[in-house]
């Protein structure tokens, strides 16, 4: 087992301006998993594929363990990658799919056998291993997937997007497979996902990426709680989180009509400042933010209200999203109340920098 390292690795692709990673910085603990995430564009593949030994890294280093792999060959990297379009050969079983790598490296055919059967155990493939995978279903081919990659039992998996292709209920069904079975081998993991409830579910870390550019890496529960920027704050969770850009008059700031007074700490901040609260840190009641009902999103256990902040003289402002109980929601055209809830307000600066 081992850990990997970017070391202000940067990736700059030739006839491009900015680079799509930017000295990035980054320790993944051994036997840890850490996601990256991020929308699209910023640079998640290529972190992953710069591990791999498949990209160019035009400045700083890669380690392996202790090791400097910045320079060595893909395959003397002791890596393997599961990608989003896991391509199994069709003409091959499960079990030659999955032991095919290791007949190419020349590993002896009982042990080939041994270690494929072993992997189909962990992943519940067993009976599978005789068919074709055009026979399997859209989860199994993944596992299969999965199986390639275990099989060579390496000391790092990269996985990137490997559950796109599959539909909402099995991509959690599988997700949550996937995170039992990293625990279970302890193999050091850095898997890519733009699926920020993927990355908060799966990763003992997430690091947020943006225009190639690291914001933010944490544990899950940081990253929600302690967001370091607007950027991280929008990013994790959802709905987003409800963000009002407000002008600073006597240390507070007014929401539609509800005074909102600035912790002692940032109160001496002058001019604007944004104020975030999540939608969930509402409480609905007869005192608080007033807010006018447009839209009523009910899921079962919640429901989510979309409208507006009611201001003086009823002028109608600023969208926001609350999070009501789903049993007995508020109706549309209505009018609620809305009491943030105390410890659960976020301040950033105009700028975007978390101010506390
Ligand atoms: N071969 C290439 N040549 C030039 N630019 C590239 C190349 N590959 C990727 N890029 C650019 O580098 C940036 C990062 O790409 P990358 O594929 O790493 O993003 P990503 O975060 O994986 O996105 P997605 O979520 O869409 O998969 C993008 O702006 C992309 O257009
Ligand atoms: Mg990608």
């Amino acid at each position: 087992m081992t850990s990997v390292t970017f070391e202000e690795a940067t990736r700059r692709y030739p006839g491009t301006t900015r680079p799509a990673v930017d000295q990035l910085d980054l320790c993944v603990d051994d036997g840890e998993f850490v996601v990256l995430v991020g929308p699209s564009g910023c640079g998640k593949t290529t972190s992953l594929r710069m591990i791999a030994g498949l990209e160019v890294v035009d400045s700083g280093r890669i380690r392996i363990g202790a090791r400097d792999v910045t320079d060595d060959d893909p395959k003397d990297r002791n890596v393997a990658m599961v990608f989003q379009n896991y391509a199994l050969y069709p003409h091959m079983t499960v079990a030659q799919n999955m032991g095919f790598a290791l007949k190419i490296a020349r590993i002896t055919k009982a042990e080939v056998r041994e270690r494929v059967l072993d992997a189909a155990r962990l992943l519940d493939l067993e009976q599978y291993l005789d068919r074709k995978p055009k026979d399997l279903s859209g989860g199994q081919r993944q596992r299969v997937a999965m199986g390639r990659a275990i099989v060579r039992r390496p000391q790092v998996f990269l996985m990137d997007e490997p559950l796109s292709n599959l539909d909402a209920k099995l991509r959690v069904q599988t997700r949550n497979q996937i995170a039992g079975l990293q625990r279970r081998l302890g193999t050091t993991t850095v898997y890519v996902t733009h699926d920020q409830v993927e990355a908060m579910t799966m990763g003992d870390r997430v690091a947020v990426l943006r225009d190639g550019v690291l914001q933010q890496c944490a544990a899950p529960r940081e990253l929600y709680r302690s967001p370091v920027n607007m950027f991280v704050a929008e990013f994790i969770g959802s709905p987003a989180m409800n963000l009002f850009t407000l002008p600073v008059v006597d240390h507070s700031v007014l929401l539609g009509n509800w005074p909102i007074q600035l912790p002692r700490e940032i109160s001496d901040v002058a001019g604007e400042i944004v104020v975030g609260i999540r939608p969930e840190h509402f409480k609905i009641g007869t005192s608080g933010i007033e807010m006018q009902i447009d839209v009523v999103e009910e899921l079962g256990a919640d429901a989510y209200l979309y409208g507006r902040v009611s201001g003086a003289d009823n002028v109608f402002g600023h969208p926001i999203v609350a999070r009501a109980d789903g049993h007995d929601p508020p109706t549309r055209g209505t009018r609620v109340r809305l009491h943030p809830q105390r410890g659960h307000l976020h301040f950033f600066a105009v700028d975007g920098r978390r101010l506390r």
